[in-house]
């Protein structure tokens, strides 16, 4: 009988057990501390590695990641060699994304944060906001998220423009590649978003060098930056230098250097820096117990893993 590990941190990992447990009849389903042989287990669940996830796991057959990142797996250094990951791919996950990144792009577009600036100072300015047309969203990272979320910013007559390391051929998006076009794809660029994975490459991208090279003049404040991808990807000190001098409007940020954010971080205090929690887009439990479930029971019908990570390249 294959086992099933989970390794779940921030999760309730005893509800998605009894998820998997459900959909996977004939499979043992274990979390650490039950009676059980570490050398049995076939496949680990995991979100968050701790140090010792993978330790005395000798016949894992793959690594399964409730993230659609696998920045922490890749740098974990029990992760075994030749054990293919396999990362969440979701239909649910890439629409609460989208979700997010309209509603902060459209919130600094509209100017909504200057305007509740104005309400609070019981100041009546009527500033036009630039069309929609007028403001041009720059998206770093054409995969699974970024694709869908030119797709559903392509709805509100945005300029749209990405930045990816292959080139891309999509409708209505100006495409950028490669570092060599960086700098050009940013100087076209009023609203940044990222959603690039975080790799060797991508680390520490969003600091102070790069945001001085996104346009000027586009929104009343300056450029925005709207990082939904990873902390690693983001110099704090530079984004809190950035939006004290002017050099950025305004930013909306899910991720951090270090989460959580440490009470004495100074962008607590920068009335235009909007955050979350790191919750830009969950993985639902629902449909993650759906997906993987379905990629071992395919596996073991002898059909290919879905979604293997390509470990050189680190995404
Ligand atoms: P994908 O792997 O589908 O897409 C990655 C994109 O980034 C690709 O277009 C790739 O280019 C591009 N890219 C990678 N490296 C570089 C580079 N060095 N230079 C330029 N472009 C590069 O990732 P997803 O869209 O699924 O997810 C992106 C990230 O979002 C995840 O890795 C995760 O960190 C984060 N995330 C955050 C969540 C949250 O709640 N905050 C939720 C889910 C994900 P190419 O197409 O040429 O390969
Ligand atoms: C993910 C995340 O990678 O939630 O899926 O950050």
């Amino acid at each position: 009988m294959a086992t099933l590990l989970l390794h779940l941190s921030d999760f309730d990992e005893a509800r998605w057990a009894k998820g998997f447990a459900e959909a996977l009849p004939g499979h043992r389903v274990v979390r650490r501390g039950d009676d059980f042989d570490l050398s049995a287990v076939d496949y680990i669940f995991i979100w968050k590695p701790k140090p010792d996830a993978f330790d005395g796991l000798v016949n894992l057959k793959a690594v399964l990641s409730l993230g659609a990142g696998v920045d922490a797996l890749l740098r974990h250094p029990g992760l075994p060699k030749d054990v293919p990951v396999v990362r969440f791919m979701d239909a649910d996950l890439t629409q609460r994304m989208s979700d997010y990144v309209v509603s902060q792009v459209t919130m600094h577009q509209r100017l909504f944060t200057r305007f509740k600036r104005d309400q609070l100072a019981r100041r009546w300015v009527q500033l036009y906001p630039p069309a929609a047309w007028e403001t041009t969203v720059g998206i770093m990272g054409m995969g699974m998220l970024g694709q869908d979320a030119v797709k559903h910013l392509k709805v509100f007559g945005y300029k749209l423009r990405s930045w990816s390391r292959s080139p891309k051929s999509i409708e209505g998006v100006e495409g950028f590649v490669g570092a060599n076009e960086f700098d050009a794809f940013l100087a076209g660029s009023d609203i940044l978003v990222n959603l690039l994975p975080l790799t060797p490459e991508t680390r520490g991208i969003l600091n102070y060098e790069t945001f001085k090279k996104l346009r000027r003049g586009g929104l009343d404040g300056g450029p925005v930056l709207i990082n939904a991808a990873r902390g690693g990807h983001q110099k704090d000190a530079d984004i809190v230098r950035a939006l004290t001098d002017g050099t950025l409007g305004a930013a909306s940020l899910d991720v951090f250097e270090v989460e959580r954010l440490p009470e004495d971080s100074p962008l607590w205090a920068l009335d235009n820096c909007y955050f979350t929690p790191h919750i830009a887009a969950a993985s639902s439990e629902k449909t993650g117990v759906a997906y993987f479930s379905k990629a071992i029971r395919d596996y073991e019908a002898g059909l290919p893993l879905p979604n293997v990570i390509d470990i050189e390249r680190g995404y």
